[in-house]
């Protein structure tokens, strides 16, 4: 595949967002699409003043960051994705919604682009099955905030080609990250390890053994985490959380990953973190 010009990114919450300002970073045109008006309006500005922070602090120059806020584009017109030669899905992490998406997607963009998703555990191969272009289709998962994490995992479907795989692997580097290579299966590399974690943080809470404080001070002086684990569920959200354990709960057919009660009811409670104003903990 030739040079990547022109990115699409599905989903502008937390990751579609930052995706979308880490391509534009590196020379790239962006379109950004969201179903829902205000969280593209939210991206915009949080795009925004990620930049202009980074021009205060001498970062970059300010003409560095006009052209940045310059190469992208805001849409709520999904049919503006034709002439994108690689999309980037960030959107909520379901199964089906994920592969309906793909079947449009499949439609609208021109046959040479690579479809990948940022999907946090979800099978690529399931969601490639969706579309007539399997080989073109690839997990490429960022981490969270993705223009600070050094990390992207790629993931390989069954089916994906090795162009692909190369075109994907030298995005990657060409933003900057390092690679790592995951086979599919539930959770992958990061979240196969990560969010069993979290869940237990969530039992130690849930059975009384320490207070949220505890734990996580615990976790951030006794093992050198920048975040405790509850404090970076908050951080992910609770929602995002849940659905992976789900995922590798139903995915590795074990009950040790089945996800801790608590979690499920702050979740259905509508407290799913940071996004929310309320999680684990309260943010004003
Ligand atoms: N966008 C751009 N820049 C950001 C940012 C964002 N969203 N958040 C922080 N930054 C920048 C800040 O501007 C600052 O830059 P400078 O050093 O140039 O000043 C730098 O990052 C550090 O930020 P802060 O000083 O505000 O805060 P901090 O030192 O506490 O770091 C953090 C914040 C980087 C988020 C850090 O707490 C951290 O690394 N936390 C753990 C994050 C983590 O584990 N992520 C992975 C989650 S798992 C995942 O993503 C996979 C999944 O599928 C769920
Ligand atoms: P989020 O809730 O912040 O944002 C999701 C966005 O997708 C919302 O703005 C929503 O309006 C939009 N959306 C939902 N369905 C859509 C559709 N059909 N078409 C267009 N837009 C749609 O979620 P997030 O945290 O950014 O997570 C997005 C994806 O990235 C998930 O697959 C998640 O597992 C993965 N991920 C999340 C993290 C994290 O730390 N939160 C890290 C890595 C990967």
């Amino acid at each position: 595949m030739s040079e990547v010009k022109m990115i699409a990114v599905v989903g502008g919450g937390q990751m579609g967002s930052g995706i979308a300002q880490v391509a534009a970073m590196n020379g790239i045109d962006v379109f950004l699409h969201d179903l829902d008006p205000q969280a593209l309006s939210k991206a915009s500005s949080s795009i925004s003043s990620s930049i202009h922070r980074m021009v205060s602090k001498g970062t970059i120059s300010q003409t560095a960051g006009v052209d940045v806020l310059k190469r992208l584009r805001f849409t709520s017109n999904l049919e503006d994705f034709h002439t994108a030669d690689f999309v980037i899905e960030a959107i909520v992490e379901s199964e089906d919604v994920k592969k309906s998406l793909f079947v449009k997607l499949d439609k609208i963009t021109k046959s040479s682009a690579i479809l990948a998703s940022n999907t946090s555990s979800i099978s690529i191969t399931r969601i490639a099955s969706s579309t007539t272009r399997p080989r073109q289709v690839i997990g490429m998962h960022f981490m969270n905030p993705p223009p600070v994490m050094k990390l992207i995992e790629i993931v390989r479907g069954a089916d994906t080609s090795d162009d692909t795989f190369a075109a994907t692997k030298a995005l990657s580097e060409r933003l900057g990250k390092v690679v790592i290579t995951s086979q599919d299966y539930s959770g992958f590399i990061v979240n196969r390890i990560l969010m069993p974690m979290i869940n237990e943080a969530f039992f130690t809470l849930y059975t009384g053994v320490a207070t949220k404080e505890d734990i996580d001070t615990g976790m951030k002086l006794g093992t050198n985490h920048p975040m405790g684990p509850l404090e970076l569920a908050d951080f992910i959200g609770l929602d995002v959380c849940l659905s992976i354990m789900r995922v590798l709960h139903t995915g590795l057919g074990d009950n040790k990953y089945a996800p801790c009660p608590l979690l499920v009811q702050y979740v259905d409670a509508g407290r799913l973190g940071r996004k929310r104003g309320i999680g684990v903990y309260e943010y004003s």
